[in-house]
């Protein structure tokens, strides 16, 4: 069979220096996985995923694959999430990909942030509705999205971005909504376990229930798990149903799924302590760097970006570190804007200060490869 298309696809991916390779968790100290509070390493006792539960579903939840702990961990999911209703994806790259896919028709408008994950970009490019970015955070820039918007306007936020780690101005962006009868939708991938006063995400408890159409939860970062949830209205997680094609057309996850999930949420629900920790990492580090001539991406999250000089530094620069035993990852243009290469560093609940304190100094030694501020 001739597959010179697919190596010459690879080739002139490998020519740009764009190459992806899998990789695991490294031998170095974990400045890298979405693991923040450390709650992957957590699982429940053997005898709860008793194997008598059987670990297939056999069918869609559409067909026969639904059942009782699939439904209860959803109403549990909302009622401790504050919403009325919780629908289940495999991840969260299906659960926007479902809810995108579908929620605005022909003649609606999307208008979404123009750094959004590209789970969410993926459902955008599948839905009949116009789509239209606006400047990262910027609440003028959206306002003005208004001269082009059709239908029912749908906005499409982060409340942490996975890239920059910063947050939009979420309360002049409810009012904005409520002022223009906008609906909006945000993704709390990266504020769940975070933010909130039990870890429960940046948008629970508002009173913003009247513009909040949908937030979504994915249980793969500070959860220690995978999988996701739409949270909304009864009515909505109806719609979903009738059709979201990822949801509809897929097999449904096993009851162990279900046990396990409820098991990290509680974990993660209580985990003040590692809260805490978290963030006097965080704030160790932001501190340390300011002590430096570097660039920082302003961020108060876990998430933190150095910038570097083009893709080839910031490769190196990550090489070099995992070599002095940080696992910490490049990321390369066109993933993020050009001139903001990076490498992004996750902050963890289980990072000693000392450890925090040496990846600053790393950091500061190879200066000739990242950007000054
Ligand atoms: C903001 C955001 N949304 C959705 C996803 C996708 O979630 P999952 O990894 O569960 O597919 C990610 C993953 O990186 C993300 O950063």
């Amino acid at each position: 069979m001739d597959v010179s298309f697919l190596q010459e696809a690879i080739r002139q991916r490998a020519m740009q220096g764009l190459f992806r390779t899998f990789a695991g968790p490294g031998k170095g100290i974990d400045f890298c996985s979405n693991d923040y509070l450390g709650l992957s390493q957590l699982q429940p006792e053997p005898q709860s995923l008793n194997p008598i539960l059987g670990l297939g579903s056999g069918a869609s939840r559409l067909i026969s694959g639904n059942h009782a702990l699939a439904e209860e961990t959803e109403a549990w999911v909302a009622e401790h999430f504050g919403a009325d209703s919780a629908l289940w994806y495999g991840s969260g790259y299906l659960a926007n990909l479902g809810l995108f896919s579908c929620l605005a028709s022909r003649g609606d408008t999307y208008l979404y942030d123009e750094f959004i994950h590209a789970s969410i970009r993926d459902g955008l490019r599948l839905s009949q509705a116009h789509a239209y970015s606006f400047r990262h955070n910027d609440l003028e820039a959206l306002r003005q999205k208004a001269s082009v918007a059709r239908g029912r306007v749908f906005v499409v936020i982060e409340s942490v971005y996975s890239m920059d780690g910063d947050t939009p101005p979420l309360e002049a962006i409810v009012k904005l909504c409520r002022d223009l009868g906008w609906y909006l939708i945000v993704d709390e991938a990266h504020s769940l376990g975070v933010f909130g006063n039990r870890g429960e995400g940046h948008t629970f408890s508002q009173g913003w229930d009247d513009v909040l159409l949908a937030r979504v939860l994915t249980f793969g970062k500070a959860a220690g798990f995978h999988g996701a949830m739409v949270l909304g209205s009864p009515v909505l997680k109806e719609y979903l149903t009738q059709f979201s094609r990822p949801l509809i057309y897929t097999t449904a996850s096993s009851r162990a799924d279900f046990i396990t999930l409820r098991f990290k949420l509680e974990k993660l629900l209580m985990a003040e302590e590692a809260r805490l920790s978290l963030f006097r990492n965080v704030e160790q580090f932001i501190r340390g760097m300011t002590q430096t001539s570097l660039a920082l991406m302003p961020s108060v999250s876990p998430i933190q970006s150095v910038l570097c000089d083009g893709n080839d530094a910031a490769v190196r620069l990550a090489e070099l570190l995992s070599a002095e035993g940080f696992e910490v990852r490049a990321v390369r243009s066109p993933t993020v804007p050009k001139g903001t290469e990076r490498i992004r560093i996750i902050l963890h609940s289980f990072n000693t200060q000392e450890q925090v304190g040496a990846l600053v100094s790393a950091l500061s030694h190879h200066e000739a490869l990242m950007k000054i501020s």
